[in-house]
């Protein structure tokens, strides 16, 4: 082991003489800096929560109106999904092919807590990754899992070589 002693010592830089302070101090969190810390953070996800409560509550639906193309029969092979947004909105939706050749759009958000679902190929049901929830693919309803409603829906419309998308209830049968 090499011997040190005799190092000289190194000058204190100088930034530690007009600031000084001790490392523990530095480091120590006391526990009412500790509390605050959490009252903090637990105040903002509890006024996070509010607010999607409150803004689902008092904003009525987007009702979606007419017919909207979303791509051609040709961009999306049995057992693949296309996602797509309708004009003047943000809710993301996931256009199914399912492998019996059916056709299913639904709003790619689980009803649980908006999570963003798949669907998975071969099963005909869509999952929710976040709390193991489930949907049919077919209906959109629940399967399992912690999701209080089914998937809203859109009726698909294939017109040639198109899809198109419009409100399920608005859709001819
Ligand atoms: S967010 Fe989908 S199951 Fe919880």
């Amino acid at each position: 082991m090499e011997d040190t002693s005799n190092a000289p010592l190194k000058p204190r830089p100088a930034w530690e003489t007009d600031f000084p302070h001790e490392r523990v101090e530095a480091t120590h969190v006391s526990r009412r800096e500790f509390a605050k810390f959490l009252c903090l953070v637990s105040g903002g996800l509890c006024a996070g929560t509010a607010f999607v409560a409150v803004k689902d509550k008092l904003l009525p639906p987007h009702r979606i109106v007419g017919e909207h193309p979303v791509c051609r029969i040709g961009d999306v092979p049995p057992g693949g999904t296309h996602g797509f947004t309708l004009p003047g909105s943000h809710t993301p939706y996931i256009l199914i092919h399912l492998e019996s050749g059916e056709w299913r759009a639904f709003e790619q958000k689980c009803t649980h807590l908006a999570c963003a679902v798949f669907y998975k190929p071969g099963t005909g049901k869509i999952e929710c990754p976040c709390h193991n929830g489930w949907f049919d693919a077919r209906t959109g309803e629940v399967l399992q899992g912690p999701p209080p409603r089914p998937l809203p829906q859109l009726a698909v419309i294939l017109r040639g070589e198109d899809i198109l998308v419009a409100e399920l209830a608005a859709s001819p049968a």
